[in-house]
């Protein structure tokens, strides 16, 4: 199973940074905002970003925000989602956004990209329609991208990569050059000894502490004190969770730790997030504001109409789909739950009194009723034939029901003889996604519903 949580590390040298706030985010991975499945994972979304973004931007001139990328879905599938929170980023316009691999295939294959300041400082090919060398800001800082895939117009990590970047580079002296990046570990490793960076947000999980080695570890601390101030902190917005922070940025109550974040109502939890490596003696570099419900309040009127129109289109996609999915009822091959009362009194019964059987007024209560993306996982069959159609239209077929796990049973509930080879076992984990199940375990989940 794909890991959901992506933890970014920075590394930070030199003094200089302490005067440059920066603000750094990635990995939205396509969330407008959270299903708020759990309330655990109810952090995140471009709409909260938006909104945070724009208020640091207004108390901080020369804010830096970056971009790590692995934020938008597959353009491809064009939904009002996806749409909107491509037209959100280019709203936001971080002063530089790295290329993920998705954008980077996209534009191989000539398709079009949202308009960002995109960089790739590695690239070495014909002409593209990205900024290939650095983004420079008013205040002198130079920013680098580097996407660790192997094609051939691609630099690897290399001493050779690092002498072309400081030939090239336009700020010779007292700029401060961040790297945004994306690769291995041992890339990573690899710019962080090179000193040639004063800041790298990397947008995926690493090790450098276990790639640096144990002694090498302590003699990049000893550095930290004795000599070229350098020193590294981890900081862990997940699934874009959160946003970091670094310098010269307002400090409000923070989460001390990730665990604290995901306790709900992390109000009084304040503090700075723990680092990967002991910090003793340092001023407070990093801290990171998780995005949680309320963020979007003051959302701009711009970015407003971008999501109320996407919500529009999103229910109008959705009674479409009423009339075209309606003829397939006459025909279904589900039966709904109370068909199955009469013989299976005691499953009905434990059924009914668990959290499956009312999954529809979770999403009225959010008034979610008629979203696909929600609508999918709290009724049956809505991605089936002769699956669920509307309230309206398929009331027994509302919330989740036996055969979400069993599999379609109308012919079993004429005929009990007639049995099916679903496990439903394997069902669980169609819905139970990280995102939306984060504390999803077999056998305690299984418990609460357990029957015969
Ligand atoms: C008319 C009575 C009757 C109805 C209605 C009925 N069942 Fe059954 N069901 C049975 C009987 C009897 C068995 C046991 C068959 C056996 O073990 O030979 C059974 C077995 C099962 C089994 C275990 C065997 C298998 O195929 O996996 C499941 C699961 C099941 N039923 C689910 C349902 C569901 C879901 C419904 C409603 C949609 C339903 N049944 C409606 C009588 C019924
Ligand atoms: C991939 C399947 C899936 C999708 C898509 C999905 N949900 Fe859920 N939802 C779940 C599961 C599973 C749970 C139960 C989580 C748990 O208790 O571990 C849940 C629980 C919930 C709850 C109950 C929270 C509580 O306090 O008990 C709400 C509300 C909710 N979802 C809303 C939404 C909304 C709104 C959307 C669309 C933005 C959505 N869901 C999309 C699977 C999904
Ligand atoms: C969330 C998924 C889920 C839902 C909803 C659900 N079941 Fe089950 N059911 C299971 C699982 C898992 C098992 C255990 C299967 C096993 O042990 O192999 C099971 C077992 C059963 C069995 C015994 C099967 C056997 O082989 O002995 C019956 C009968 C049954 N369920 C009927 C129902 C009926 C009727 C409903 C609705 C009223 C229902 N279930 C709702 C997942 C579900
Ligand atoms: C069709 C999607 C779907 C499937 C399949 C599914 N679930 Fe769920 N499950 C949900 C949703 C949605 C909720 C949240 C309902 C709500 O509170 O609104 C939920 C909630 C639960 C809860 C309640 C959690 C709590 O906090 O009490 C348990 C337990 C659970 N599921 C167990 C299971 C197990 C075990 C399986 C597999 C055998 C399973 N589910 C399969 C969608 C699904």
């Amino acid at each position: 199973m794909a890991r959901f949580f992506v933890f970014f590390m920075v590394l930070v040298a030199g003094q200089r940074l302490f005067a440059l706030p920066v603000a750094a985010f990635g990995d939205l991975r396509g969330h407008v905002e959270p299903c708020g499945c759990d309330p655990r994972t109810d952090v995140g979304g471009v709409k909260r970003l938006a909104t945070v973004i724009s208020r640091y931007r207004a108390s901080s001139p020369g804010l830096l925000v970056v971009d790590a990328g692995n934020s938008l879905l597959d353009l491809d599938a064009e939904t009002p989602e996806s749409t909107a929170l491509a037209r959100a980023l280019e709203i936001i316009k971080p002063t530089a956004s790295l290329l993920n691999q998705l954008e980077w295939s996209r534009l191989a294959h000539g398709k079009s990209i949202p308009d960002l300041n995109w960089v790739l400082s590695n690239y070495k090919g014909p002409s593209m329609r990205v900024k290939t060398s650095t983004v420079v800001t008013k205040e002198g800082a130079e920013i680098y991208g580097y996407l660790g895939l192997v094609d051939k117009n691609l630099t690897v990590a290399d001493p050779g990569l690092i002498g072309r970047w400081r030939r090239v580079s336009p700020v010779k002296k007292g700029a401060t050059r961040v790297l945004i990046f994306s690769g291995t570990d041992k890339d990573l490793s690899f710019f962080y000894k090179s000193k040639f960076f004063d800041l790298i947000v990397s947008s995926n999980q690493t090790k450098l502490g276990l790639e640096l080695g144990d002694q090498e570890q302590k003699n990049e601390r000893s550095l930290t004190r004795e000599s070229k101030g350098q020193i590294m902190a981890w900081s862990v917005p997940f699934g874009g969770g959160g946003i970091l922070r670094l310098g010269g940025l307002e400090v409000t109550a923070v989460p001390q730790t990730l665990a604290n974040a995901l306790k709900p109502n992390c109000g009084s939890c304040a503090g700075n997030i723990t680092p990967g490596l002991p910090l003793s003696g340092l001023p407070a570099l990093q801290t990171i504001h998780w995005l949680r419900a309320g963020e979007d309040d003051g959302l701009s009127d711009d970015i407003k109409k971008i999501f109320s129109e996407a919500k529009t289109k999103s229910k109008d996609s959705f009674l479409a789909m009423i009339g075209r999915r309606e003829k397939d009822l006459g025909s279904s091959e589900f039966a709904g739950s109370a068909a199955c009362l009469s013989c299976h009194k005691s499953a009905y019964e434990i059924w009914a009194q668990s959290k499956h059987a009312s999954a529809m007024a979770s999403l009225k209560l959010k008034e979610k009723q008629e979203e696909p993306p929600c609508v999918e996982c709290h009724v049956l069959g809505f991605s089936t034939k002769g699956g669920y159609v509307s309230e309206d239209k398929s009331p027994q077929f509302s919330n989740v029901q036996c055969e979400s796990c069993h599999g379609p049973r109308r012919r079993h509930v004429e005929n009990p003889t007639i049995k099916s080879s679903i496990d439903a076992k394997t069902a669980c984990a169609m819905c139970h996604t990280p995102p939306h199940s984060p504390g999803f375990d077999r056998e305690s989940y299984w418990k609460k519903i357990q029957h015969k």
